[in-house]
């Protein structure tokens, strides 16, 4: 399985709808929109007006990377808002089994997300109940940033973890995606590549979605 879920974070602020248009018609499967506090992250980005907004100009899945500190005070607000996966950090929230049970007794698919020093092993108890782990191969707040090359090994040992689990897990990789990457990513076991300016970067993000699901 492939999907990119392209980070809205990139996308151009006064043109959101001409932006969103694109991507409906993109190959891209996902929407991924980046929540930020200014606490868990010193960037502060969108909230619920603007996943409002989003939800209602696209079908596809609406993919939000919580950036927050103590998620759980918001899952029932992200689920009124129509959103398919939220997905919480590990070092975000103190009761994370609770939050991960809490989001899906909503309705919604549960994530959870790894900063790149946080071990894999704060997920291990945690793999049969979770719909998908997000590796960050950048330390969240702001696009743009470089690929953080201990990736690919983390990549590729939660692949086995989530295996022995007996976990349906997919394993999403968020920062520093781009064309010359996304490959390996995918062959080191990452589904799903968040990806934001490699593609509103790009002249045409339309066929370097395309080429990226290559
Ligand atoms: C970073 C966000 C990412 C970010 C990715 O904190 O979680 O989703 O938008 O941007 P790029 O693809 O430019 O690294
Ligand atoms: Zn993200």
């Amino acid at each position: 399985m492939k999907i990119i879920s392209p980070s809205l974070l990139s996308a151009d602020f006064l043109n959101l709808g001409r932006d969103c248009q694109m991507l409906n018609e993109s190959e891209a499967q996902w929407f991924h929109l980046d929540i930020m506090d200014g606490v868990f992250v010193p960037n502060i980005s969108y909230g619920m007006p603007l996943i409002k907004a989003m939800r209602s100009a696209t079908e596809k899945v609406i993919d939000v990377h919580l950036m927050i500190e103590k998620p759980e005070r918001y899952i029932d607000d992200f689920k009124k808002l129509g959103v398919d996966f939220l997905t919480v950090h590990a070092e975000a929230t103190v009761h994370l089994h609770r939050t991960l049970q809490a989001i899906k007794a909503a309705g919604m698919k549960a994530g959870v997300a790894l900063c790149p020093a946080t071990p894999l092993a704060m997920v291990e108890e945690v793999l049969t109940d979770v719909d998908m782990v997000l590796l960050m191969s950048v330390n969240p707040g702001f696009g743009g940033q470089k690929f953080i090359e201990s990736t690919l090994p983390k990549i590729k040992k939660l692949r086995t973890m989530i295996l022995n689990a007996g976990s349906q897990a997919i394993i999403q990789v968020d920062g520093g995606v781009t064309l010359d990457n996304c490959k390996e990513l995918f062959d080191a076991g990452a589904e799903c590549l968040v990806a934001g300016s490699a593609v509103f970067g790009s002249d045409d993000p339309k066929s370097t979605i395309t080429k990226m699901l290559q």
